[in-house]
């Protein structure tokens, strides 16, 4: 028996006001269904589809071939998406569906939901959180009994109704049969005058066998329908995470003010200062110290780094380095061990060799970099022409003066010299000392004239 997930991500989002479908919208940097894949794919799910419709190729371009897909032409409501699926799903087996709007559903939450389903044997198992302002999300209505007989729509629902403080997440676990048949007698009679999903709660409501299971940490399965609730349930997770950092041993400074994404691993020994922001998959060893106010994104930082105020994204720095502050790293770029860069230094696709020092005001751009370099203040690999970027290649053990223009493509030998102010058009050798620029002219005494003049 196959299990599917169905996930709903065909909606505009218009409670969102922005250009972005709303389920591909960004949480911590990463798109909402990203969250929600990668959750199932480590999952026993089978099989995932996603229905897709407003600015489908959003989701196409996100998310490849890792889901099938199905088109749901109007967004006719969340009972019609799931139609929309239909051919892609056999009868036999069960789907759990999953609004796109739910992000932080994770790999507990999916078990616990299959979990209960099976344990309990149920027909239909509902993911309920209590929320203590429940405004706009669908209302769990239980008989006396206390078994679930509907969920009601805000619009539809009655002021006692509105009371209800248990909701609807829009996760459910249900056999492929009973889904399909009973959406077939869904019909748009509501105030919205869409398919509701919800509806087949009643349907079923009288042969059916409906179960629940709920969550504490209410804001794993909070639907985002707005910015101001993405920044909330973005708060909420944010504590969490940092609070299992500094339990594991990472010091995090003013705590309020940091930001790490849940995919990124920081060892014991870590301090991150206030107002750094880390994200994506990125790595960071024992000692190092982060911040305050940097920004590190899908990056390995090796054992006692020193970055600060400073960017990196797609880069490593290696162990012993000092990085900023205000540096800017990127594209691939690799800080060897023990190297310093720092003030207004950016590197882009460039890789430094070990005790390099590039203290100032540097540009390194498309360049492999040699051991114990010293890279004067202003030195600009000139590594593009308008049309094409060259690169620059720079072996041990040289010294570029200040102000330095490695016009590429180029090469610089080991233990060579370049003296300050050159602008270098040429390769030079091992060992070679080069200075490119105009004598100075000195008229002796003559400045006070000039002065006057
Ligand atoms: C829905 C539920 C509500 C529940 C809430 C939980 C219904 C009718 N209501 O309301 O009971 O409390 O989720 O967060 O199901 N979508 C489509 N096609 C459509 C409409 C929606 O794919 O035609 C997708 C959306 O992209 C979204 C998801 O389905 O990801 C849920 O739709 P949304 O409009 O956000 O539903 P809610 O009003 O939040
Ligand atoms: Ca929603």
């Amino acid at each position: 028996m196959k299990t599917y997930a169905l996930v709903l991500a065909a909606g505009k989002g218009t409670r969102m006001k922005t250009e972005m479908p709303k389920c591909a919208f960004p949480l911590l940097k990463k798109p909402m269904i990203e969250y929600i894949i990668e959750s199932l794919e480590k999952s026993s799910i089978d099989e995932i589809i996603t229905v897709v419709g407003h600015k489908k190729e959003v989701f196409e371009e996100l998310l490849g071939n890792r889901v099938k897909y199905a088109f749901q032409k109007e967004q006719l409501g969340t009972g019609n998406a799931v139609l929309c699926a239909e051919y892609l799903i056999k009868e036999e087996g069960q789907t759990i569906i999953i609004p796109g709007d739910t992000p932080l559903i994770d790999l507990e939450i999916i078990n616990n939901l299959l979990g209960v389903h099976k344990e309990e044997n149920n027909d239909i198992t509902i993911g309920t959180i209590n929320l203590d302002n429940p405004f706009g999300f669908g209302r769990i209505l239980r008989n006396e009994a206390g078994k679930i007989v509907k969920i009601i729509e805000e619009k539809d629902a009655t002021l006692e109704q509105k009371l209800v403080n248990e909701i609807n997440t829009g996760l459910y676990c249900i056999g492929n049969k009973m889904l399909f048949e009973a959406l077939k007698q869904v019909k748009p009679t509501n105030n919205k005058g869409e398919y509701y999903l919800t509806d087949i709660i009643e349907i079923l409501s009288s042969k059916a066998n409906i179960g629940s299971f709920t969550i504490k940490e209410t804001y794993k399965l909070n639907g985002i329908n707005d910015l101001y609730t993405l920044s909330k349930v973005e708060s909420s997770l944010r504590h969490d995470i940092n609070k299992k950092h500094m339990i594991n041993g990472v010091n995090i400074i003013n705590s309020n003010t940091v930001t790490i994404a849940p995919s990124v691993i920081i060892d014991e020994g870590v301090t991150i200062c206030q107002g750094s922001i880390i994200t994506g998959d990125t790595v960071i060893k024992k000692g190092s110290i982060i911040g305050p106010y940097s920004e590190v994104h899908n990056s390995l930082i090796e054992e006692n780094v020193i970055v600060k105020q400073s960017v990196i994204y797609d880069s490593k720095v290696s162990t012993g380095a000092t990085v900023g502050p205000f540096s800017h790293l990127r594209v691939n770029s690799v800080v060897g061990v023990n190297d310093r860069i720092g003030n207004f230094v950016e590197m882009k696709n460039s890789t430094l060799g070990e005790k390099t020092n590039v203290a100032h005001l540097t540009y390194i751009g498309d360049c492999t970099c040699g051991d114990n370099v010293n890279w004067g203040c202003g030195t600009v690999t000139v590594n593009y022409d308008g049309h094409k970027k060259s690169p620059t290649k720079i072996g041990n053990n040289v010294f570029i003066g200040c102000n330095t223009n490695l016009v590429a493509p180029i090469e610089v030998g080991n233990d060579s010299f370049i003296a300050a102010g050159s602008t270098i058009t040429e390769s030079i050798g091992d060992g070679d000392f080069v200075i490119g620029r105009s004598r100075s002219i000195i008229k002796k005494g003559y400045a006070n004239k000039f002065k006057n003049k």
